[in-house]
């Protein structure tokens, strides 16, 4: 079978009939940004599947306007942490924070690349995504800066970057919390996941959450842990401007979207760090700046800001220059780098992809073709795992990963041939 065929089985297999898991075992529920990536993959073989899996995912959105990270759908096999811990008293059971915002970014692809979908329906999608980016405003916007807050590291999407160590050791643990058991440790080798203290902050993060009755207002100002994220500041950006595309679209209102857009763009650039010449995260609670560079710090483009992006362009070379597949998820010249651990410096897809877009839009496109190649190449060699090691290559994590076979259907792999000849045949996703 070849890898293409592979992505599209893959595809297929964590389909649950209206929305994916990202991959079966580890992650048998429906995440936030992973289901907008698995869209990307539908849409060349099921393009109205690939509609139904955005639309679902905005059906798990609160009455505030949050489009939970984690939606708790059918069968969810006992995952640690469930709807219990998390106690969020939603209809549909939730967790309590967010996650990269970028389901308006591919709605708007879907629509531009020729998905059907009649007027009413796309208005209410296009309702939904406005009133969760308004939601940013209110409960997740620095008030100071306009960047984007995070009240948990799960809602960066990036979980364990290093970036969030020294904000997490800040925060006590929580003694109450008892016996708890982890199942990621039944399907992942420990070393690729997080530590068991790391493990005992977040759930103190959450009982933080659950205390305040999830009012997301209250968590945006007073967690205990509230970094400025580039990456959930760079990824609204981007969806706000093509939440405009759809707005226009179906004739509703602009000029609130338009004024967000000035804020995040103010927000964007209150993250330069002049001493690391880069776009960092932040400490909103100490001021402190990150250390180093992560993956984030390339969505400049992607979010339309090109400010200091030669001094960007500067790094990402240097990184080029010591990595075999870009991009790594954190600096491999920092402190705080590790090749095979989680978000600590592993090749992750979904960035990747979001990187090689904004470059390829603003005409670097030596610079994101090396990213496309680079993703192609290690599916080619090891197939479809939750993330890969920059240095040597291997698939890291969970295997059959959705995200990692969309992303190659829809960008890595560019194989317009294989496209129009999937079409062809095409065959409905099974139940799985
Ligand atoms: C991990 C990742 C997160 C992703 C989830 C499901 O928690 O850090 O970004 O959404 O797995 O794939």
């Amino acid at each position: 079978m070849s890898r293409y065929q592979e992505a599209l089985q893959i595809l297929k297999d964590n389909d649950r009939g209206e929305f994916s898991v990202p991959t079966h075992g580890l992650y048998p529920v429906q995440f936030n940004w992973d289901s907008a990536f698995a869209a990307l993959g539908y849409r060349l073989f099921a393009p109205q599947r690939a509609l139904r899996e955005v639309e679902l995912l905005l059906e798990g959105q609160w009455a505030d306007g949050m489009v939970p990270h984690i939606v708790f759908r059918g069968e969810h096999d006992g995952y640690f942490p469930g709807p219990d811990v998390w106690s969020t008293g939603q209809p549909i059971p939730t967790s309590g924070i967010t996650q990269p915002p970028v389901a308006g970014s591919v709605l708007r692809r879907l629509i531009e690349t020729g998905v059907e979908v009649d007027q009413p329906r796309l208005a209410t999608m296009v309702q939904r995504l406005a009133d969760w980016h308004a939601w940013f405003s209110v409960a997740r916007q620095c008030p100071d800066t306009g960047a984007i807050v995070i009240v948990h590291p799960w809602e960066s999407g990036r979980d364990n970057l290093s970036d969030w160590d020294k904000a997490m050791a800040a925060v006590i643990p929580d003694t109450g919390l008892g016996e708890y058991k982890r199942r990621d440790l039944e399907h992942v080798d420990a070393s690729q996941r997080p530590t068991k203290e790391e493990y005992d902050r977040y759930l103190t993060l959450v009982r933080f959450g659950r205390d305040c009755n999830w009012d997301q207002a209250h968590l945006g100002r007073n967690s205990p842990f509230r970094m400025l994220d580039p990456g959930m500041t760079a990824m609204l950006l981007r969806a706000e401007r093509d939440l405009i595309w759809l707005q226009t679209r179906v004739g509703q209102d602009i000029s609130a979207t338009q004024a967000r857009i000035r804020r995040l763009e103010d927000g964007w650039r209150a993250l330069w760090n002049p001493s690391v010449k880069g776009f960092t995260s932040l400490n909103q609670i100490t001021g402190e700046p990150g250390q180093a560079v992560s993956s984030a710090s390339f969505l400049g483009p992607y979010a339309g800001m090109l400010d200091h992006l030669s001094e960007t362009l500067d790094h990402f070379d240097r990184i080029a220059g010591r990595v075999k597949y870009m991009v790594p998820s954190f600096d491999p010249d920092a402190p705080g780098f590790d090749a095979r651990r989680y978000w600590r410096g592993p090749v992750w897809y979904v960035v990747n992809n979001r990187i090689g877009l904004g470059l390829r839009e603003i005409g670097e496109l030596d610079r994101s073709e090396r990213i496309r190649r680079d993703t192609a190449a290690l599916s080619e060699a090891t197939g479809f795992s939750e993330y890969y090691d920059p240095l040597t290559g291997d698939g890291l994590g969970g295997t059959r990963f959705t995200w990692s076979a969309s992303v190659y259907l829809d960008w890595a792999s560019e194989q317009a041939g294989a496209i129009a000849s999937t079409a062809a045949t095409a065959a409905t996703p099974g139940q799985g």
